[in-house]
C-alpha cells in the first residue's frame, strides 16, 4: 500500500514536470515585478564611488603566490573581489570622493594540506592592515572605520573560528565592529553577523558549472537530492552535534526512502544530477550556509532550506522565500509530507522563477565580471546604504575603538 503510494507520487511529479515543458503558451521563466527581485537589475556605476587601499603585497597577493587553491576555494570571494574592484567604473583614485575605502586582504587564504582554511592568523593580519591604513590615510580615524568595508568570507565572518561556541566567545574583531563587514554567514540574533552587514553567496566555480550544464527541458526524474556528510565523521563519531542534529535526522529518517536520493558519495555527476531533481536539500553543516545554495539555484533545483534563522545571500533583493522551500529543523522528519504536499502549479512556478537568468547571476562571481553578478549586488547593498548618516564621522580626536581589546594572543604582531 505504502509502496504504491510512493510510485504514483513519482509518477505524478515527473508527469507534472513533462507537462510543464510542454506547455509551449506559458512562460517558461517568469520574473517578479513590483517586488525585490527588479533589484538584482540594478547598475551601480554612478551610484558610489570606492577607494582601493594600496597594501603591500603581503596582505595579498603574496599570500595567493604561497597557495594557489585560494582560487577555487568557497572563500575565493575576497580574492576575486580585489581585482574586479581594481578595474571597476566604481574605483576612484580620489579618496577625498569616494563614499567606501576598502582593504584588499586575503584573511581565509590560509589552508591545511587538506584545504581546510585555518583562521587563527587572521585576527592579528586584520589589525596589523587597519593599524597600516589608520596611520598613512586620514580616513580611517574621521570615522573610526563606519564607511569602510571588509570582505570576511570566513565560516563565521570576523569572528574567525572554525567552530561556532569558540566564534562566539571571540566575537567580531572590536576594531571591526564599525565597519561594514561583506560576508558568507548569516544567522539572525547571531553575535557573528552585525546589523547592516551584506551577506553573499560563498564562492562556486563559474566555468565548471557552465561546463556540467545539460539541456534544459531534461526531466527532473529525481524527486529530493543531497550528496554530504550526515554526520561530522572526522570530529565526534557519534556526530549529534553536527548540524545541530539536522542531516543526521534526514539520514536516519529517509535513507531507505524511495524519493530522497541522498548519499556521502560525491559522484562525478553531481553537478548533472542537480539539473534531474526537483528538490535540493540545503541542510546547515558547520555554518549554516553552503555552496549548494549556489549549485540549486544555478541549476534550477528548488533548494530546501533547513537552518533555522539562516540569512539568505542578498535577501534584499531574491525572493528567497518565492523560490525555495524553508523546513524547519525540527521539522525534518515530515520532509516527505512537506514536499510531497506542495502543489504541481507552486512547484513549476518556483521552477520559472528559478530559471530567470537574473537569480543565477546574482549568485556567482564571474571573471571577467558581467553585469548583475555577485559583485554588482555587493555595489548595489553598499549603494543602498548612502549617503552616510553624519552621525559616523567623529569630531576631532573622538575615538570609539577599543585597539587593547579582546584575546592577548590578538595583540601580538602578524
Ligand atoms: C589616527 O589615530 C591614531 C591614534 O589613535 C594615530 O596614532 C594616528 O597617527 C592617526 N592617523 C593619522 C593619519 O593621523
Ligand atoms: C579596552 O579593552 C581592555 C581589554 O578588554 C579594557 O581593559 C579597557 O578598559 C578598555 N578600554 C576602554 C577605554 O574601554
Amino acid at each position: 500500500m505504502r509502496a504504491y503510494w510512493w510510485e504514483f507520487t513519482v509518477v505524478l511529479y515527473i508527469s507534472v514536470l513533462l507537462w510543464g515543458c510542454e506547455a509551449e503558451h506559458r512562460p517558461r521563466t517568469e520574473r517578479i515585478s513590483g517586488s525585490a527581485g527588479d533589484v538584482l537589475e540594478d547598475d551601480p556605476v554612478g551610484r558610489l564611488k570606492v577607494f582601493v587601499y594600496e597594501l603591500p603585497n603581503k596582505y595579498n597577493k603574496k599570500i595567493l603566490q604561497k597557495d594557489p587553491r585560494c582560487l577555487n576555494h568557497m572563500f575565493a570571494a575576497e580574492i576575486y573581489m580585489h581585482r574586479f574592484l581594481l578595474s571597476s567604473p566604481v574605483r576612484t583614485l580620489n579618496p577625498e570622493e569616494a563614499d567606501w575605502f576598502y582593504t584588499p586582504i586575503y584573511t581565509t587564504c590560509d589552508l591545511t594540506p587538506t584545504g581546510l582554511p585555518l583562521p587563527f592568523k587572521s585576527p592579528r593580519m586584520m589589525r596589523s592592515a587597519i593599524q597600516l591604513i589608520s596611520t598613512t590615510w586620514p580616513y580611517w580615524n574621521r570615522t573610526d572605520g563606519a564607511d569602510h568595508f571588509f570582505v570576511v568570507p570566513h565560516d563565521f565572518g570576523a569572528c574567525f573560528h572554525y567552530q561556532e561556541e569558540k566564534a562566539i566567545e571571540r566575537g567580531i574583531l572590536p576594531l571591526l565592529q564599525r565597519a561594514t563587514l561583506v560576508q558568507t554567514f548569516g544567522q539572525r540574533n547571531h553575535v557573528c553577523l552585525n546589523e547592516g552587514s551584506i551577506t553573499i553567496p560563498p564562492y562556486a566555480p563559474p566555468q565548471k558549472m557552465q561546463a556540467h550544464q545539460i539541456p534544459v527541458d531534461t526531466p527532473r526524474s529525481i524527486f529530493v537530492y543531497f550528496r554530504g556528510l550526515f554526520y561530522d565523521v572526522n570530529n565526534d563519531p557519534e556526530g549529534g552535534y553536527y548540524a545541530r542534529g539536522a542531516r543526521a535526522a534526514v539520514w536516519e529518517n529517509f535513507k531507505n526512502n524511495p524519493l530522497f536520493d541522498i548519499s556521502t558519495d560525491h559522484p562525478t555527476t553531481y553537478y548533472e544530477d542537480m539539473q534531474r531533481a526537483i528538490f535540493c536539500l540545503c541542510p546547515l553543516g558547520w555554518a549554516p550556509w553552503s555552496p549548494r545554495l549556489v549549485e540549486a539555484v544555478v541549476f534550477g533545483c528548488i533548494p530546501v532550506i533547513i537552518a533555522d534563522d539562516i540569512v539568505l545571500p542578498f535577501a534584499d533583493a531574491i525572493p528567497w522565500e518565492e523560490i525555495g522551500v524553508f523546513v524547519d529543523e525540527k521539522d525534518v522528519p515530515n520532509l516527505d509530507m512537506i514536499l510531497t504536499s506542495i502543489s504541481p502549479s507552486v512547484i513549476l512556478r518556483k521552477q520559472r522563477l528559478l530559471a530567470n537568468p537574473s537569480m543565477k547571476r546574482a549568485m556567482l562571481f564571474p571573471q571577467p565580471a558581467q553585469p548583475g553578478d555577485a559583485f554588482h549586488q555587493i555595489l548595489n547593498g553598499l549603494a543602498r546604504k548612502l549617503p552616510h548618516d553624519r552621525s559616523v564621522f567623529l569630531k576631532p580626536g573622538q575615538k570609539i575603538l577599543n585597539w587593547t581589546a579582546g584575546p592577548v594572543g590578538d595583540m601580538k604582531p602578524w
